[in-house]
């Protein structure tokens, strides 16, 4: 059991139910219940609604997950579960849910920080992660740099955003264009037919005198703004918005700001392997960039698949897999969900 261990993971800090069932590093199930489209017609997750449909959502999400896995619930070795960071109404649901099963079938509980699950996801499709590693996690609820000495256990913080997450930006200026939530993968899409050089949209502290407070830090908001000026201007003038090459040329600024600074990252800490997770590694721009230029750098770049990139059980389970096989402590039952739990806490 030890080097294998059957691991339930659960996950519910923003709009998906997810539940996956991992078996040391294999993947063995990953049942996700996703409310987005509860979600639609307000342009961004609503905290209570999540949390009633994860309530909804959470044991017909188990039941799916052990059943694709073909395991009963007393066969799972633990119950991991994301303590934290992300929605405080929506984080209690799973934690309370992990808590009860994890209870009644008297397994050891694992409360783990979702943004390390994010890390911890890639092993189930290339391994463990050869550490030190670099990782950058861009989605809608975070954009971070950390530097992963021991993905269970020693986490550092390099930067993240100052103000909006990178997938925020891409759902903003997707609504700004009228496209519907999320946006990310409309304006992938809508960016395909544009050419990226066609407008110079600014990349948030690159500048000279940003290196030394916030080298490896974003901000995407003023971004946001620039793209909804030179939008205005163009309505203003009675002119049509080329939809295609607003998008690509969003895109680019936000690619090229966050590659360029995982890149950095990497050289700074003598550090050659990359790794992407959150929703926004699912871009096909971002992905084609951090190709080429962990390329030019000699840094070995690993991306988990897209399904695995966005928020879901599987992940918690991976994670909550290492921990097991690292002979880490059980958490205490009575642990509570942290909304703003640090990265450096691997698990509470
Ligand atoms: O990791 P995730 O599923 O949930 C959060 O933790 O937020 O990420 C969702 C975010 C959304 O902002 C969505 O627009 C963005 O990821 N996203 C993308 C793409 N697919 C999803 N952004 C850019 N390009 C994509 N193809
Ligand atoms: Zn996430």
């Amino acid at each position: 059991m030890a080097d294998e261990p059957l691991v339930l993971g659960i996950e519910t800090s923003c709009d998906e139910t997810g539940v996956g069932v991992v078996r040391g590093t294999t993947l063995l199930a990953d049942a996700v219940a996703s409310s987005v489209d509860a979600h639609v017609r307000f342009g961004g997750v609503v905290p209570e609604i999540a949390s009633r449909a994860h309530l909804e959502a959470m044991v017909p999400t188990v039941q799916r997950a052990l059943a694709e896995a073909g395991v009963k619930g007393r066969d799972v070795d633990a119950v991991a579960v994301t303590a934290g960071p992300g929605l405080m109404g929506a984080l209690l649901v799973g934690v309370a849910a992990a808590k009860a099963y994890a209870l009644a079938l008297d397994k050891p509980l694992i409360a783990v920080n979702h943004l390390a699950a994010h890390v911890a996801v890639d092993r189930l499709e290339h391994g463990p992660l050869p550490e030190p590693a670099v990782a950058l996690l861009a989605s809608g609820g975070h954009s971070s740099l950390l530097r992963v000495d021991a993905l269970t256990g020693d986490v550092t913080p390099l930067g993240a955003t100052v103000d909006d997450a990178a997938g925020e930006a891409f759902d903003k200026v997707a609504r700004l264009l009228g496209m519907p939530f999320p946006g990310g993968p409309e304006i992938d899409r809508a960016a395909a037919e544009g050419d990226p050089r066609s407008i110079a949209f600014p990349r948030g502290l690159t500048a000279a005198h940003d290196q030394a407070a916030h080298r490896f830090d974003f901000s995407f908001s003023g971004l946001k703004t620039a793209v909804a000026r030179w939008v205005e201007a163009r309505q203003r003038d009675g002119e049509a918005v080329p939809v295609a090459h607003v998008a690509a040329s969003f895109q680019e600024a936000v690619v090229d700001v966050l590659t360029r600074k995982a890149v950095d990252a990497c050289r700074h800490e003598g550090v050659d392997h990359l790794l992407l997770g959150g929703g926004v590694a699912a871009n096909s721009r971002l992905r084609v960039v951090a190709e080429q230029r962990c390329a030019e750098a000699g840094v070995a770049l690993r991306v988990p698949r897209p399904s695995l990139c966005t928020d879901n059980g599987a992940m918690v389970a991976a994670l909550g897999a290492a921990l097991v096989s690292a002979g880490a402590p059980a958490s205490d039952l009575a642990v509570a969900a942290d909304s703003s739990l640090a990265v450096d806490r691997v698990r509470i």
